[in-house]
Parts: structure tokens; C-alpha cells; sequence
């Protein structure tokens, strides 16, 4: 009897201790940071290299923001319009570039490490919305850069609007039962200064430590940005209760589903729908990540490859956001429209090309794409415009990839030979590859073609992506092969050794470098012209006598 006690006892302080161990509870103290929403047609976006408050107590800590002190303002979209932007890195000490991440758009427009705005400059995009209604962002994506000026602060939320959002029942007030919910983990070190780690040991929402959100009594549509360096978060309701999930990367899911946990990579949104009209109003009800349920190989969760006390955060299941229930508002949303898309996705049968992405490696966090590291000047695929294409993405290693890739939005055909659960049923930019997994995706590579700058594809876990974990492609109206030494026409040869260019011929030749400015010109006359250019890829253009252009990009070393 005694030891029966003592057994019991013992189990029911192993049982507190667990419960200890694996649930922080800490009252929030700071009202969550909701950005300001920035209206077009133009939009005026400054990157500065500034300071913010982060604890009540000690110093500034130096950050990168755009228009504020950390993060930035969310833009508001709508398809169909054409909007300009002007985007001006005030980061005297840096370059660095501005990508809108999941977007349709140009590759020209698209921000990549190609398109760097040195310090002082401002860069000029500007294009038409073509996406459906949903939730992207925008970051830096300097090469080598990319994770310490996300880490330091420089992104922001982009929402899309269309006439389908607005004909459906949704919560659609911003700041009032819609909310961005931007997720950072972020590691403070000496004086307060953010550390470059790649998973943090406190959690930010939308740059707001220790935060809390009061939230109407009604249901609350909540577009959550994973932008994190590396964690993945396994997102639920404190008591597990169900909540719907409306849209993924792209866009709507065809329907609204029911999910009491829901897994979020870098780089991945998803919309979420909580009915707080369950909870009494002055209730506290936390949004929590289960990190603890991780699968195996998942940055940030029990058994992922920082555990075991890499740092507070792992191992645990935490406080995301504690949410404040407070009265509904006049007019709430009190049940979801049952149909909210219509995606019609192609067929495998029908895709002209088949394309493999092993991954491998893990030495050093060194990871490669089919054998190879990012090279700037290598194009790793050229793609056919309009072609339907299908990737198989194979992890040949012990941690996850969330692989991203730009300019199209893809469907998951199956994720080692069976069908996507619902919540991966819809549109996706990115998508999170376990280890020893495979999971394929079908596209098409519509509307943009552009032989000089290329478009990426990489990991979303940042220090993954600056250490090589990435690739490129060209979108071509025809596919010619681009090896040197082939003429071009029958009129002109081009070559290329090291850093010259020799074209031979007659016609007219234009060079134009990756930002599309033109570098040289000149007139051919049968002679040789060469043409000396630093290392970089470069878009040779010749007019010919007969009136038609070819166009080749070459390589100079
Ligand atoms: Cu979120 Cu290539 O980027
Ligand atoms: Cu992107
Ligand atoms: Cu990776």
C-alpha cells in the first residue's frame, strides 16, 4: 500500500513536471502591433536601418523596416488593377533587394537577388495584379542576405481582394474581426540586439513579444505569415478546439475545412476562421504551437534537428498569441460562405515536361539542389512558357525543406504516392518536404517570359537559402539550346571564353546586362566585334539584315 502511494505520487510529479516543462503560460503584458494597411495605386516603401523598443527596459535594438520600426505596413491588392511602387533601401551599409513573394508577376518585377537596390537607390517595379484573393508577403532576398535582413526586421504582409472575396461570408474587417498574425521566433543577445540563430527562443507577432489581441466574441479570420528564420509551428487552440482554415498560399481552399492543428512552414500563409462566440467574453483563450507533435526532422520540435535544448523554444508546445475575448460587434459573421473556390487543377496526363529536385547534403546546414549549390551565373533550368510541368521534390535528407519556388502557384499531386490531406488541397508557393520524402506538384509556366533574368526556385529556411539552397530558371517563348560557340543565325555566330563575348556577322547586336539596361551596341560588318564584360549572365540581341531578332543569354566568367 505504502509504495502503491509512493508510486502514485512520483507519477502524479512526473505528471506536473511535464506539464511544467511543456506548457509556458505566462500572462501576455503588450497589446499585439497590428501594421498600418498602405492603399495604391502607388505605393512609397522606404527600407530603414532603425531602432525599436522591444522590452520595457534596456536598449534599442537595431532593426530593418520598411516605413516603421520593425515589419512593415500590410499593402492592400486588388486583381485586375496596376499598381507602381518605389522601394528605397535607406541601409547606407547594405544592398539588398524586395521580393513579393508568391506573386504572379514578371521576373524583371519579381525583387530576386538579381534586382539589388544599392544603398541610396530606389527601384521601380510596377505591374498588374493577376493573382486571386489572398494573403502574400514581401521580403528581402539579397544572396548571402536574405536571413539577417528578414531576421532584422525588413517584411511585411501583402493582401489581395478580388470579386469573389467580396461576394463571400467571410470577417473581413481589418484590425477588427481580420487580422495579419505575422510569426517570428527571434533570439535577443547582448544590449537586446537580435541574434543571427536560426530558431529564436521568443516568439514575435507581427514584431509584438509577449503579446495579446482582444478579439470580438464572433468568429475571427486570422491571415498567419510564418516568417521565421527556420521554426516550423504546429498551430492550434490552447484547448484543442476545432477552428476552420479558408485559404492556403495561393488562394481560397474550394471549401472551408475543420482542423484543430494546423503545420506552418517559412514562408508559408494560411487563413484561419475562430469562433471566439465559444468562449465568455473576458476569457483568455491562447494560440498555441504544439511543437511537441512535430514530425521528425521539422525545425523547432521535439525531435527536429535543433532539439534537445537547442534553446527554450524546442521541445515545447507555446504561447503564440493570447487572444482576449471582449464583445461582438454590431453586425458578425455567424456561419461561412460553404463554397469559397473553384480550383480545377491539371491532369498529369497533360504536362509536357517531368522535372526532379533531389535534395541532399546537411554538413555544415549545406544542403544541394540536384548536386548543386546556387550559382548566380548558372541557369539551372529553362522552362517553355505555357508549358504544364510536373516536379517531383525527393529529400534525400535527415531535416525538412519547405521548398518555395516563384513566379507560379502549384497543386500537390501527392506526397509519397497518396493524395494531400485538404489543407494542402489548394494553391501553394511553398511546401514542406520531410525528410526521406516525396511529394509532387503540377504547374503551368503562363503569361511571362523573360531570357535574361531568371526566376528562383529554394528552401524558405533562410540560412538554407544563403548557403546555396537554391536555384534558378528562365521562362522562353522557344527553347533553343545556349551553349557557346553555336551561331545563332545564319548570318551571325556569337562565342564566348571568360569574360568576352565575340559576335561575328552582320546585323545589329545589343548586350544588355541582368537589370535589362543596355551595355553595348553596335553595328556588325561581317567582321569579328568582341565585346569585354565583368562576370555576369547577359542577354545578346541581334537584329538581323532580314528583320527578325535572336536573342541569346551567354555567361561571361
Ligand atoms: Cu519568400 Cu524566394 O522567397
Ligand atoms: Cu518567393
Ligand atoms: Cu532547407
Amino acid at each position: 500500500m505504502k509504495a502503491k502511494h509512493t508510486g502514485l505520487t512520483s507519477l502524479i510529479i512526473a505528471l506536473q513536471l511535464i506539464f511544467c516543462v511543456n506548457m509556458v503560460h505566462a500572462q501576455a503584458s503588450n497589446p499585439v502591433n497590428i501594421p498600418d494597411t498602405l492603399h495604391g495605386p502607388v505605393f512609397d516603401l522606404d527600407i530603414l536601418d532603425t531602432t525599436k523598443q522591444f522590452f520595457p527596459t534596456g536598449s534599442l535594438t537595431k532593426t530593418y523596416a520598411y516605413n516603421s520600426d520593425f515589419l512593415g505596413p500590410t499593402l492592400m491588392l486588388r486583381k485586375g488593377e496596376f499598381y507602381e511602387f518605389n522601394v528605397t533601401n535607406y541601409i547606407m551599409t547594405d544592398t539588398t533587394t524586395t521580393h513579393w513573394h508568391g506573386m504572379h508577376i514578371s521576373s524583371a518585377n519579381d525583387g530576386g537577388p538579381h534586382t539589388m537596390i544599392f544603398p541610396g537607390e530606389t527601384w521601380s517595379p510596377e505591374f498588374t495584379v493577376l493573382n486571386e484573393a489572398t494573403t502574400f508577403w514581401y521580403h528581402p532576398h539579397l544572396h548571402h542576405k536574405t536571413q539577417e535582413h528578414i531576421n532584422f526586421g525588413a517584411a511585411g504582409m501583402i493582401i489581395v481582394e478580388d470579386e469573389n472575396s467580396d461576394t463571400l461570408r467571410l470577417p473581413k474587417t481589418y484590425g477588427v474581426d481580420e487580422f495579419p498574425i505575422i510569426i517570428q521566433d527571434k533570439t535577443f543577445g547582448e544590449n537586446n540586439q537580435l541574434a543571427m540563430e536560426r530558431v529564436g527562443d521568443s516568439i514575435t507577432i507581427n514584431g509584438t513579444l509577449n503579446s495579446y489581441l482582444d478579439v470580438p466574441a464572433q468568429m475571427v479570420r486570422f491571415r498567419l505569415l510564418n516568417a521565421s528564420v527556420s521554426r516550423t509551428y504546429n498551430v492550434g487552440l490552447e484547448d484543442s478546439s476545432t477552428f476552420q482554415m479558408i485559404a492556403s498560399d495561393g488562394g481560397f481552399l474550394n471549401t472551408p475545412i475543420d482542423l484543430t492543428r494546423l503545420m506552418l512552414a517559412p514562408g508559408e500563409r494560411a487563413e484561419l476562421v475562430i469562433d471566439f462566440s465559444n468562449y465568455a467574453v473576458g476569457d483568455s483563450i491562447n494560440l498555441y504551437s504544439f511543437n511537441t507533435e512535430l514530425p521528425s526532422g521539422v525545425q523547432g520540435g521535439a525531435s527536429g534537428p535543433y532539439s534537445v535544448n537547442y534553446n527554450l523554444l524546442d521541445n515545447l508546445d507555446f504561447t503564440l498569441l493570447q487572444c482576449n475575448v471582449q464583445p461582438a460587434t454590431a453586425d458578425p459573421v455567424t456561419e461561412l460562405s460553404p463554397v469559397l473556390n473553384n480550383i480545377d487543377c491539371w491532369d498529369e496526363n497533360i504536362a509536357d515536361v517531368f522535372r526532379t529536385k533531389i535534395f541532399s547534403g546537411g554538413m555544415n546546414q549545406v544542403f544541394f539542389i540536384n548536386g548543386d549549390q546556387f550559382d548566380l551565373n548558372l541557369v539551372n533550368d529553362t522552362i517553355k512558357l505555357d508549358d504544364i510541368e510536373v516536379w517531383s521534390l525527393l529529400n534525400s535528407t535527415s531535416e525538412a525543406h519547405p521548398f518555395h519556388i516563384h513566379d507560379i502557384q502549384f497543386c500537390i499531386l501527392d506526397i509519397n504516392d497518396n493524395p494531400p490531406p485538404p489543407q494542402l488541397a489548394g494553391w501553394k508557393d511553398v511546401v514542406l518536404v520531410e525528410p526521406f520524402s516525396e511529394i509532387r506538384f503540377i504547374t503551368k509556366f503562363e503569361t511571362f517570359a523573360d531570357t535574361i533574368i531568371p526566376f528562383m526556385y529554394h528552401c524558405h529556411i533562410l540560412n538554407h537559402e544563403d548557403n546555396g539552397m537554391m536555384g534558378q530558371f528562365i521562362v522562353k517563348r522557344e527553347i533553343a539550346t545556349s551553349t557557346s560557340r553555336e551561331p545563332i543565325s545564319n548570318e551571325v555566330t556569337i562565342s564566348s571564353f571568360g569574360n568576352l563575348i565575340q559576335v561575328k556577322g552582320q546585323g545589329t547586336v545589343s548586350i544588355y546586362n541582368l537589370a535589362g539596361q543596355k551595355m553595348q551596341r553596335s553595328i556588325l560588318n561581317a567582321g569579328d566585334n568582341i565585346f569585354t564584360f565583368e562576370s555576369g549572365i547577359y542577354l545578346v540581341s541581334v537584329l538581323n539584315s532580314d528583320g527578325t531578332t535572336t536573342e541569346k543569354v551567354y555567361l561571361a566568367e
